[in-house]
Protein backbone atom coordinates (compact mmCIF):
# COMPACT_ATOMS: atom_id res chain seq x y z
CA UNK A 1 0.00 0.00 0.00
CA UNK A 2 1.41 3.55 -1.01
CA UNK A 3 -0.80 5.08 1.98
CA UNK A 4 -2.54 3.51 4.88
CA UNK A 5 -6.42 3.33 3.66
CA UNK A 6 -5.61 4.23 0.18
CA UNK A 7 -6.26 1.59 -2.29
CA UNK A 8 -3.11 2.24 -4.32
CA UNK A 9 0.05 -0.45 -4.22
CA UNK A 10 2.16 1.81 -6.55
CA UNK A 11 1.69 4.65 -9.37
CA UNK A 12 1.53 3.88 -12.41
CA UNK A 13 4.94 5.06 -14.33
CA UNK A 14 3.26 7.33 -17.24
CA UNK A 15 6.00 7.50 -19.49
CA UNK A 16 6.32 3.80 -19.91
CA UNK A 17 2.78 3.60 -20.31
CA UNK A 18 2.41 6.36 -23.13
CA UNK A 19 5.45 4.62 -24.69
CA UNK A 20 3.77 1.24 -24.24
CA UNK A 21 0.11 3.10 -26.00
CA UNK A 22 2.29 5.30 -28.55
CA UNK A 23 3.50 1.38 -30.00
CA UNK A 24 -0.56 -0.05 -29.63
CA UNK A 25 -1.85 2.31 -31.82
CA UNK A 26 0.55 3.23 -34.16
CA UNK A 27 -0.07 -1.09 -35.21
CA UNK A 28 -3.58 -2.48 -36.30
CA UNK A 29 -5.26 -3.27 -33.78
CA UNK A 30 -4.78 -7.36 -33.66
CA UNK A 31 -8.22 -9.61 -34.26
CA UNK A 32 -9.44 -12.58 -32.52
CA UNK A 33 -9.92 -15.57 -34.92
CA UNK A 34 -13.03 -15.68 -37.24
CA UNK A 35 -13.67 -18.88 -36.33
CA UNK A 36 -13.64 -18.12 -32.75
CA UNK A 37 -15.48 -14.92 -33.45
CA UNK A 38 -18.11 -16.85 -34.76
CA UNK A 39 -18.40 -19.56 -31.44
CA UNK A 40 -18.54 -16.43 -29.55
CA UNK A 41 -21.18 -14.55 -31.24
CA UNK A 42 -23.69 -17.81 -31.29
CA UNK A 43 -23.67 -17.27 -27.84
CA UNK A 44 -25.99 -14.05 -28.16
CA UNK A 45 -28.03 -16.21 -30.45
CA UNK A 46 -28.40 -19.25 -28.11
CA UNK A 47 -28.41 -18.22 -25.08
CA UNK A 48 -29.74 -14.35 -25.09
CA UNK A 49 -32.98 -14.65 -26.67
CA UNK A 50 -35.21 -12.79 -24.33
CA UNK A 51 -32.84 -10.23 -24.61
CA UNK A 52 -32.89 -9.96 -28.23
CA UNK A 53 -36.77 -9.62 -28.06
CA UNK A 54 -37.07 -6.98 -25.41
CA UNK A 55 -34.04 -4.65 -27.18
CA UNK A 56 -35.96 -5.41 -30.39
CA UNK A 57 -38.98 -4.22 -28.44
CA UNK A 58 -37.15 -1.06 -27.03
CA UNK A 59 -36.20 0.39 -30.08
CA UNK A 60 -39.41 0.93 -31.25
CA UNK A 61 -39.89 3.53 -28.30
CA UNK A 62 -36.16 4.20 -27.47
CA UNK A 63 -33.72 5.66 -29.84
CA UNK A 64 -30.98 2.31 -30.46
CA UNK A 65 -32.96 0.72 -27.83
CA UNK A 66 -30.54 1.79 -25.10
CA UNK A 67 -30.09 4.82 -22.82
CA UNK A 68 -26.59 4.26 -21.12
CA UNK A 69 -23.90 5.43 -23.10
CA UNK A 70 -21.38 2.06 -21.36
CA UNK A 71 -23.66 -0.10 -22.63
CA UNK A 72 -21.89 -2.50 -24.96
CA UNK A 73 -24.28 -2.20 -28.00
CA UNK A 74 -22.05 -5.36 -29.95
CA UNK A 75 -23.79 -7.64 -30.92
CA UNK A 76 -26.70 -6.70 -29.07
CA UNK A 77 -27.49 -4.97 -25.61
CA UNK A 78 -27.91 -7.53 -22.81
CA UNK A 79 -30.96 -6.56 -20.84
CA UNK A 80 -30.07 -6.89 -16.69
CA UNK A 81 -32.40 -8.37 -14.56
CA UNK A 82 -30.86 -8.62 -11.49
CA UNK A 83 -27.74 -7.76 -9.52
CA UNK A 84 -25.92 -8.98 -6.54
CA UNK A 85 -22.75 -8.64 -4.99
CA UNK A 86 -19.99 -9.42 -7.72
CA UNK A 87 -22.72 -11.00 -10.30
CA UNK A 88 -24.74 -9.61 -12.77
CA UNK A 89 -27.88 -11.79 -14.77
CA UNK A 90 -29.19 -10.84 -17.30
CA UNK A 91 -33.01 -11.72 -18.58
CA UNK A 92 -32.64 -15.18 -19.83
CA UNK A 93 -30.69 -16.07 -16.59
CA UNK A 94 -27.29 -16.19 -17.65
CA UNK A 95 -24.42 -14.68 -15.21
CA UNK A 96 -21.57 -12.47 -15.93
CA UNK A 97 -18.88 -11.51 -13.35
CA UNK A 98 -19.58 -7.59 -13.20
CA UNK A 99 -17.01 -5.10 -14.11
CA UNK A 100 -18.95 -2.13 -15.27
CA UNK A 101 -19.95 -1.56 -11.63
CA UNK A 102 -23.04 0.99 -12.80
CA UNK A 103 -20.04 2.81 -14.07
CA UNK A 104 -18.36 3.25 -10.75
CA UNK A 105 -20.19 3.49 -7.87
CA UNK A 106 -20.97 -0.21 -6.48
CA UNK A 107 -17.44 0.00 -4.12
CA UNK A 108 -19.15 -2.50 -1.84
CA UNK A 109 -20.96 -4.85 -4.73
CA UNK A 110 -23.99 -4.88 -6.81
CA UNK A 111 -27.27 -4.04 -4.55
CA UNK A 112 -25.52 -4.17 -1.62
CA UNK A 113 -28.55 -5.44 0.84
CA UNK A 114 -27.34 -3.34 4.30
CA UNK A 115 -27.78 -0.19 2.14
CA UNK A 116 -30.90 -1.26 0.57
CA UNK A 117 -32.84 -2.16 4.20
CA UNK A 118 -31.83 1.25 5.35
CA UNK A 119 -33.14 2.94 2.15
CA UNK A 120 -36.42 1.09 2.14
CA UNK A 121 -36.59 2.14 5.95
CA UNK A 122 -36.28 5.91 4.92
CA UNK A 123 -38.31 5.84 2.11
CA UNK A 124 -41.15 3.94 4.54
CA UNK A 125 -41.07 6.89 7.09
CA UNK A 126 -40.61 10.04 4.63
CA UNK A 127 -41.46 8.98 1.02
CA UNK A 128 -38.25 9.43 -1.72
CA UNK A 129 -38.84 13.56 -1.21
CA UNK A 130 -40.47 15.90 0.37
CA UNK A 131 -38.78 19.43 -0.77
CA UNK A 132 -37.56 20.14 2.43
CA UNK A 133 -35.02 20.01 4.63
CA UNK A 134 -33.97 15.91 6.26
CA UNK A 135 -31.95 15.25 8.51
CA UNK A 136 -29.87 12.55 6.06
CA UNK A 137 -28.99 15.52 4.09
CA UNK A 138 -27.06 17.02 6.86
CA UNK A 139 -25.30 13.44 7.79
CA UNK A 140 -24.37 12.99 4.40
CA UNK A 141 -22.53 16.30 4.02
CA UNK A 142 -21.34 15.53 7.73
CA UNK A 143 -19.49 12.50 6.29
CA UNK A 144 -18.23 13.73 3.49
CA UNK A 145 -16.50 16.37 5.36
CA UNK A 146 -15.01 14.16 7.95
CA UNK A 147 -13.89 12.07 5.40
CA UNK A 148 -12.16 14.59 2.13
CA UNK A 149 -9.93 16.97 3.56
CA UNK A 150 -10.53 20.06 2.36
CA UNK A 151 -14.40 19.80 2.32
CA UNK A 152 -15.84 22.34 4.57
CA UNK A 153 -19.21 22.91 3.21
CA UNK A 154 -21.23 21.02 0.80
CA UNK A 155 -24.20 20.72 -1.36
CA UNK A 156 -26.24 18.01 -2.83
CA UNK A 157 -26.73 17.95 -6.72
CA UNK A 158 -28.42 16.04 -8.82
CA UNK A 159 -25.37 13.68 -11.20
CA UNK A 160 -21.75 14.58 -11.55
CA UNK A 161 -22.64 16.35 -14.93
CA UNK A 162 -24.53 18.89 -12.52
CA UNK A 163 -21.87 18.94 -10.24
CA UNK A 164 -19.24 20.00 -12.83
CA UNK A 165 -21.61 22.39 -14.32
CA UNK A 166 -22.08 24.02 -10.54
CA UNK A 167 -18.60 23.82 -9.79
CA UNK A 168 -17.73 26.79 -13.32
CA UNK A 169 -20.56 28.80 -12.54
CA UNK A 170 -19.03 29.18 -8.56
CA UNK A 171 -15.45 29.77 -9.63
CA UNK A 172 -16.70 32.56 -12.03
CA UNK A 173 -19.08 33.88 -9.65
CA UNK A 174 -16.23 33.86 -7.05
CA UNK A 175 -13.54 35.49 -9.17
CA UNK A 176 -15.19 37.23 -11.68
CA UNK A 177 -13.59 35.77 -14.52
CA UNK A 178 -15.19 33.98 -17.28
CA UNK A 179 -11.83 31.19 -18.39
CA UNK A 180 -12.10 27.56 -17.50
CA UNK A 181 -9.00 25.33 -18.66
CA UNK A 182 -9.57 21.57 -18.27
CA UNK A 183 -7.07 18.78 -19.48
CA UNK A 184 -7.54 17.49 -23.00
CA UNK A 185 -8.87 13.86 -22.77
CA UNK A 186 -11.06 14.40 -19.40
CA UNK A 187 -14.52 14.10 -18.66
CA UNK A 188 -16.46 16.16 -16.88
CA UNK A 189 -19.43 15.75 -17.73
CA UNK A 190 -22.23 16.44 -20.96
CA UNK A 191 -22.81 20.06 -20.50
CA UNK A 192 -22.67 22.43 -23.07
CA UNK A 193 -19.63 24.06 -22.52
CA UNK A 194 -17.63 21.03 -21.07
CA UNK A 195 -18.02 18.41 -24.21
CA UNK A 196 -14.82 20.00 -25.44
CA UNK A 197 -11.63 18.12 -25.68
CA UNK A 198 -13.26 14.81 -25.15
CA UNK A 199 -11.64 11.63 -25.00
CA UNK A 200 -9.18 12.58 -27.41
CA UNK A 201 -6.64 15.35 -26.50
CA UNK A 202 -7.12 18.27 -28.48
CA UNK A 203 -10.34 17.48 -30.20
CA UNK A 204 -11.92 21.30 -29.18
CA UNK A 205 -15.52 21.15 -30.28
CA UNK A 206 -15.05 17.55 -32.50
CA UNK A 207 -18.17 16.24 -30.41
CA UNK A 208 -20.02 19.56 -29.49
CA UNK A 209 -22.61 18.41 -31.95
CA UNK A 210 -25.72 21.20 -30.91
CA UNK A 211 -23.81 22.98 -29.34
CA UNK A 212 -23.11 26.61 -30.18
CA UNK A 213 -19.26 27.83 -30.48
CA UNK A 214 -20.41 30.77 -27.80
CA UNK A 215 -21.02 28.02 -25.10
CA UNK A 216 -17.50 26.65 -25.38
CA UNK A 217 -15.69 30.14 -25.85
CA UNK A 218 -14.34 29.70 -22.63
CA UNK A 219 -13.40 27.07 -22.32
CA UNK A 220 -9.71 26.13 -23.32
CA UNK A 221 -7.58 22.47 -23.16
CA UNK A 222 -4.33 21.98 -23.05
CA UNK A 223 -2.45 18.26 -23.26
CA UNK A 224 -1.99 15.45 -20.18
CA UNK A 225 1.00 16.57 -18.30
CA UNK A 226 1.76 19.75 -20.17
CA UNK A 227 2.94 22.48 -17.18
CA UNK A 228 4.23 24.50 -19.20
CA UNK A 229 1.16 24.39 -21.71
CA UNK A 230 -0.85 25.47 -18.74
CA UNK A 231 1.09 28.12 -17.43
CA UNK A 232 1.46 29.79 -20.72
CA UNK A 233 -2.58 29.56 -21.49
CA UNK A 234 -2.59 30.94 -17.75
CA UNK A 235 -0.46 33.99 -18.71
CA UNK A 236 -2.10 34.45 -22.21
CA UNK A 237 -5.81 34.70 -20.38
CA UNK A 238 -4.18 37.09 -17.93
CA UNK A 239 -4.81 39.69 -20.50
CA UNK A 240 -8.20 38.38 -21.41
CA UNK A 241 -9.80 39.15 -17.77
CA UNK A 242 -8.62 35.92 -16.43
CA UNK A 243 -9.04 32.49 -15.21
CA UNK A 244 -11.50 31.64 -13.07
CA UNK A 245 -10.70 27.85 -12.39
CA UNK A 246 -8.19 24.82 -13.99
CA UNK A 247 -10.66 21.80 -13.73
CA UNK A 248 -9.03 18.48 -13.65
CA UNK A 249 -9.31 14.83 -13.27
CA UNK A 250 -7.08 14.31 -10.38
CA UNK A 251 -5.69 10.75 -11.77
CA UNK A 252 -5.64 12.09 -14.84
CA UNK A 253 -8.19 12.23 -18.18
CA UNK A 254 -10.89 9.55 -18.67
CA UNK A 255 -9.91 8.06 -14.67
CA UNK A 256 -5.92 7.59 -15.35
CA UNK A 257 -6.92 6.76 -19.23
CA UNK A 258 -3.88 9.22 -19.49
CA UNK A 259 -1.94 9.09 -16.45
CA UNK A 260 -0.59 12.00 -14.79
CA UNK A 261 2.80 12.49 -13.40
CA UNK A 262 3.17 11.48 -9.48
CA UNK A 263 3.45 15.71 -9.07
CA UNK A 264 1.49 17.33 -11.83
CA UNK A 265 -1.55 18.05 -9.48
CA UNK A 266 0.60 19.71 -6.95
CA UNK A 267 2.48 22.64 -10.07
CA UNK A 268 -1.02 22.86 -11.40
CA UNK A 269 -1.74 23.99 -7.67
CA UNK A 270 0.86 26.25 -7.64
CA UNK A 271 0.06 27.53 -10.75
CA UNK A 272 -3.55 28.32 -9.85
CA UNK A 273 -2.08 30.26 -6.93
CA UNK A 274 0.24 32.34 -8.88
CA UNK A 275 -2.26 33.18 -11.37
CA UNK A 276 -5.52 34.00 -9.13
CA UNK A 277 -7.87 30.69 -10.63
CA UNK A 278 -9.37 27.89 -8.41
CA UNK A 279 -8.27 24.83 -8.55
CA UNK A 280 -11.30 21.96 -8.67
CA UNK A 281 -10.88 18.74 -8.43
CA UNK A 282 -12.88 16.29 -10.38
CA UNK A 283 -13.43 13.82 -8.10
CA UNK A 284 -16.53 11.86 -9.42
CA UNK A 285 -14.65 8.48 -9.89
CA UNK A 286 -11.90 8.68 -7.32
CA UNK A 287 -13.81 10.10 -4.07
CA UNK A 288 -14.14 6.83 -1.79
CA UNK A 289 -13.43 4.52 -4.50
CA UNK A 290 -9.46 4.80 -3.79
CA UNK A 291 -9.62 5.63 -0.26
CA UNK A 292 -11.75 7.69 2.30
CA UNK A 293 -9.76 10.94 1.40
CA UNK A 294 -9.95 11.15 -2.29
CA UNK A 295 -7.54 12.05 -4.87
CA UNK A 296 -6.80 14.75 -2.64
CA UNK A 297 -6.04 12.61 0.71
CA UNK A 298 -4.25 10.54 -1.38
CA UNK A 299 -1.51 13.57 -3.02
CA UNK A 300 -2.29 15.67 0.10
CA UNK A 301 -3.14 18.38 -2.01
CA UNK A 302 -5.95 20.93 -1.53
CA UNK A 303 -8.00 21.70 -4.23
CA UNK A 304 -10.74 24.96 -4.00
CA UNK A 305 -13.42 22.94 -5.24
CA UNK A 306 -14.41 19.44 -4.83
CA UNK A 307 -16.93 17.39 -7.67
CA UNK A 308 -18.99 14.72 -6.75
CA UNK A 309 -21.00 11.81 -8.22
CA UNK A 310 -21.42 8.07 -8.52
CA UNK A 311 -20.49 7.04 -5.18
CA UNK A 312 -21.83 10.13 -3.09
CA UNK A 313 -25.18 8.26 -3.10
CA UNK A 314 -23.88 4.47 -2.86
CA UNK A 315 -25.12 3.84 -6.74
CA UNK A 316 -28.33 4.78 -6.20
CA UNK A 317 -29.96 7.70 -8.08
CA UNK A 318 -29.32 11.20 -8.07
CA UNK A 319 -25.48 11.25 -7.07
CA UNK A 320 -23.69 14.18 -7.86
CA UNK A 321 -22.60 17.42 -4.90
CA UNK A 322 -20.25 20.08 -4.97
CA UNK A 323 -17.65 20.68 -1.99
CA UNK A 324 -14.83 22.91 -1.21
CA UNK A 325 -13.76 25.72 0.65
CA UNK A 326 -16.46 27.54 2.61
CA UNK A 327 -16.04 31.01 1.14
CA UNK A 328 -16.62 29.78 -2.26
CA UNK A 329 -19.08 27.65 -1.28
CA UNK A 330 -21.05 30.31 -0.13
CA UNK A 331 -21.76 31.19 -3.40
CA UNK A 332 -24.30 28.38 -3.72
CA UNK A 333 -26.27 28.90 -0.92
CA UNK A 334 -29.82 28.22 -1.16
CA UNK A 335 -33.00 29.64 -0.05
CA UNK A 336 -34.75 32.78 -1.32
CA UNK A 337 -31.73 35.59 -1.13
CA UNK A 338 -29.75 34.08 1.48
CA UNK A 339 -26.35 36.34 2.02
CA UNK A 340 -27.92 39.27 0.08
CA UNK A 341 -24.40 39.07 -2.16
CA UNK A 342 -24.15 37.76 -5.80
CA UNK A 343 -24.98 33.80 -6.41
CA UNK A 344 -24.28 31.23 -8.72
CA UNK A 345 -28.20 29.96 -8.78
CA UNK A 346 -28.25 26.67 -8.20
CA UNK A 347 -31.64 24.54 -8.23
CA UNK A 348 -32.89 20.93 -8.39
CA UNK A 349 -36.37 19.51 -7.36
CA UNK A 350 -35.08 16.01 -6.50
CA UNK A 351 -31.71 17.02 -5.57
CA UNK A 352 -30.65 16.19 -1.84
CA UNK A 353 -33.52 14.02 -1.25
CA UNK A 354 -33.96 12.01 1.92
CA UNK A 355 -33.69 8.55 -0.42
CA UNK A 356 -30.33 9.68 -2.14
CA UNK A 357 -28.35 11.20 0.78
CA UNK A 358 -29.40 8.51 2.91
CA UNK A 359 -27.61 5.65 0.33
CA UNK A 360 -25.08 7.92 0.42
CA UNK A 361 -24.14 8.56 4.09
CA UNK A 362 -24.98 4.57 4.68
CA UNK A 363 -22.47 3.38 1.50
CA UNK A 364 -19.59 5.80 3.03
CA UNK A 365 -19.97 4.88 6.63
CA UNK A 366 -19.78 1.01 5.69
CA UNK A 367 -17.10 2.07 2.94
CA UNK A 368 -15.47 3.35 5.76
CA UNK A 369 -15.70 0.98 8.17
CA UNK A 370 -14.71 -2.13 6.12
CA UNK A 371 -11.99 -0.45 4.55
CA UNK A 372 -13.82 -1.11 0.99
CA UNK A 373 -11.64 1.19 -1.05
CA UNK A 374 -8.26 -1.30 0.18
CA UNK A 375 -10.19 -4.74 -0.59
CA UNK A 376 -11.49 -3.39 -4.16
CA UNK A 377 -7.89 -1.91 -4.85
CA UNK A 378 -6.30 -5.68 -3.53
CA UNK A 379 -8.92 -7.43 -6.08
CA UNK A 380 -7.86 -4.72 -8.70
CA UNK A 381 -4.07 -5.54 -7.88
CA UNK A 382 -4.95 -9.23 -8.02
CA UNK A 383 -6.51 -9.66 -11.23
CA UNK A 384 -4.03 -6.27 -12.86
CA UNK A 385 -1.54 -8.79 -12.13
CA UNK A 386 -2.65 -11.71 -13.79
CA UNK A 387 -3.62 -9.90 -16.99
CA UNK A 388 0.01 -8.66 -17.58
CA UNK A 389 1.19 -12.19 -16.53
CA UNK A 390 -1.30 -13.34 -18.92
CA UNK A 391 -0.08 -10.55 -21.82
CA UNK A 392 2.95 -11.31 -21.33
CA UNK A 393 2.65 -15.75 -21.33
CA UNK A 394 0.89 -15.14 -24.85
CA UNK A 395 3.23 -11.74 -26.34
CA UNK A 396 0.62 -9.89 -26.91
CA UNK A 397 1.08 -6.11 -27.32
CA UNK A 398 -2.32 -5.09 -25.19
CA UNK A 399 -1.36 -2.99 -22.29
CA UNK A 400 -3.05 -2.97 -18.54
CA UNK A 401 -2.21 -1.19 -15.37
CA UNK A 402 -4.49 0.08 -12.46
CA UNK A 403 -4.66 2.43 -9.69
CA UNK A 404 -6.32 0.47 -6.84
CA UNK A 405 -9.78 -0.75 -8.03
CA UNK A 406 -9.17 1.44 -11.43
CA UNK A 407 -7.86 -0.70 -14.06
CA UNK A 408 -6.90 0.06 -17.65
CA UNK A 409 -6.85 -2.75 -20.04
CA UNK A 410 -5.87 -1.60 -23.83
CA UNK A 411 -6.08 -3.73 -26.95
CA UNK A 412 -6.88 -0.82 -29.39
CA UNK A 413 -5.75 2.40 -27.49
CA UNK A 414 -9.14 4.01 -28.77
CA UNK A 415 -8.20 7.51 -26.83
CA UNK A 416 -4.52 7.71 -27.75
CA UNK A 417 -5.26 8.18 -31.70
CA UNK A 418 -3.69 11.52 -32.96
CA UNK A 419 -6.21 13.95 -33.87
CA UNK A 420 -4.23 15.04 -37.00
CA UNK A 421 -3.55 11.35 -38.27
CA UNK A 422 -5.36 11.79 -41.73
CA UNK A 423 -6.12 8.19 -41.50
CA UNK A 424 -8.11 9.02 -38.22
CA UNK A 425 -11.27 8.10 -39.52
CA UNK A 426 -10.82 4.75 -40.94
CA UNK A 427 -8.28 3.95 -38.04
CA UNK A 428 -11.20 4.88 -35.64
CA UNK A 429 -14.10 3.04 -37.16
CA UNK A 430 -11.25 -0.50 -37.16
CA UNK A 431 -10.09 0.04 -33.63
CA UNK A 432 -13.84 0.46 -32.12
CA UNK A 433 -14.67 -2.77 -34.31
CA UNK A 434 -11.79 -4.30 -32.42
CA UNK A 435 -12.99 -3.05 -29.14
CA UNK A 436 -16.55 -4.26 -30.04
CA UNK A 437 -15.25 -8.02 -30.67
CA UNK A 438 -13.37 -8.51 -27.58
CA UNK A 439 -16.19 -7.06 -25.52
CA UNK A 440 -18.29 -9.63 -27.10
CA UNK A 441 -16.29 -11.93 -26.59
CA UNK A 442 -15.77 -11.22 -22.77
CA UNK A 443 -19.74 -10.57 -22.52
CA UNK A 444 -20.26 -14.11 -24.09
CA UNK A 445 -17.50 -15.64 -21.60
CA UNK A 446 -19.51 -14.64 -18.76
CA UNK A 447 -17.39 -11.03 -17.80
CA UNK A 448 -18.68 -7.62 -18.51
CA UNK A 449 -16.68 -4.23 -18.41
CA UNK A 450 -17.14 -0.83 -18.94
CA UNK A 451 -16.84 0.10 -22.94
CA UNK A 452 -14.65 -2.61 -23.28
CA UNK A 453 -11.21 -0.91 -21.93
CA UNK A 454 -12.00 -0.15 -18.18
CA UNK A 455 -12.45 -2.40 -15.13
CA UNK A 456 -13.74 -1.59 -11.79
CA UNK A 457 -13.27 -4.02 -8.78
CA UNK A 458 -15.44 -3.94 -5.69
CA UNK A 459 -15.08 -5.20 -2.36
CA UNK A 460 -17.41 -7.83 -3.28
CA UNK A 461 -14.86 -10.15 -5.96
CA UNK A 462 -13.37 -12.64 -4.95
CA UNK A 463 -10.77 -15.57 -5.60
CA UNK A 464 -13.30 -17.17 -7.78
CA UNK A 465 -14.29 -14.43 -9.62
CA UNK A 466 -11.00 -13.22 -10.22
CA UNK A 467 -9.87 -16.24 -11.39
CA UNK A 468 -12.96 -16.82 -13.51
CA UNK A 469 -12.38 -13.86 -15.04
CA UNK A 470 -8.44 -14.41 -15.79
CA UNK A 471 -9.80 -18.06 -17.38
CA UNK A 472 -12.11 -16.13 -19.62
CA UNK A 473 -9.40 -13.24 -20.99
CA UNK A 474 -6.77 -16.54 -21.18
CA UNK A 475 -9.34 -18.12 -23.43
CA UNK A 476 -9.49 -15.20 -26.05
CA UNK A 477 -5.53 -14.30 -25.67
CA UNK A 478 -5.43 -18.16 -26.95
CA UNK A 479 -7.84 -16.90 -30.27
CA UNK A 480 -5.90 -13.88 -31.27
CA UNK A 481 -5.20 -13.85 -34.66
CA UNK A 482 -0.97 -13.43 -35.72
C1 LIG B 1 -14.71 12.25 -13.90
C2 LIG B 1 -16.18 12.35 -14.19
N1 LIG B 1 -16.80 13.52 -14.06
C3 LIG B 1 -18.11 13.67 -14.29
C4 LIG B 1 -18.88 12.60 -14.68
C5 LIG B 1 -20.33 12.79 -14.96
O1 LIG B 1 -21.11 12.21 -13.95
P1 LIG B 1 -22.64 11.81 -14.23
O2 LIG B 1 -22.61 10.64 -15.15
O3 LIG B 1 -23.18 11.50 -12.88
O4 LIG B 1 -23.29 13.00 -14.85
C6 LIG B 1 -18.28 11.34 -14.83
C7 LIG B 1 -19.07 10.18 -15.26
O5 LIG B 1 -18.60 9.11 -15.55
C8 LIG B 1 -16.89 11.20 -14.60
O6 LIG B 1 -16.26 10.03 -14.74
Amino acid sequence: MLKEGYSLSYWPDEKKIYARMDHLVAREPLRIKKKAMIEYLAYFDEKCQRSKAMIEEARKCIPSGVQHNLAFNYPIPLAVAKAQGPYLYDVDGNRYVDYLQAGGPTLLGSNYLPIQEKVIEVIRDSGPVTGLFHEYEMKLAQIIKKNMPWVELYRSLASGTEADMVALRTARCFTGHSKIIKVGGAYHGWSDQLVYGLHIPQTGRFEAHGIPAECTANTQEILPNDVEGLRQLLIANQKEGGTAAVIVEPFGPESGTYPVAYDFNKQVRELCDAFGALLIFDEVVTAFRIGPGGAQGFFNIKPDLTVFGKIVSGGYPMAGGLGGRADVMSCVAAGVNPSGKPRAYVGGTLSANPMSCAAGYFAIEEIVKLDAAVKAGQNGDALANGLNWLIKKYDLPFVVWNTGSIIHFEVAGMMYMRFDDPDLARKLANNRHAVEEFGAALTSSGVITLAGSRIYTSMADTDATIQETLDAFEHIFQNIER
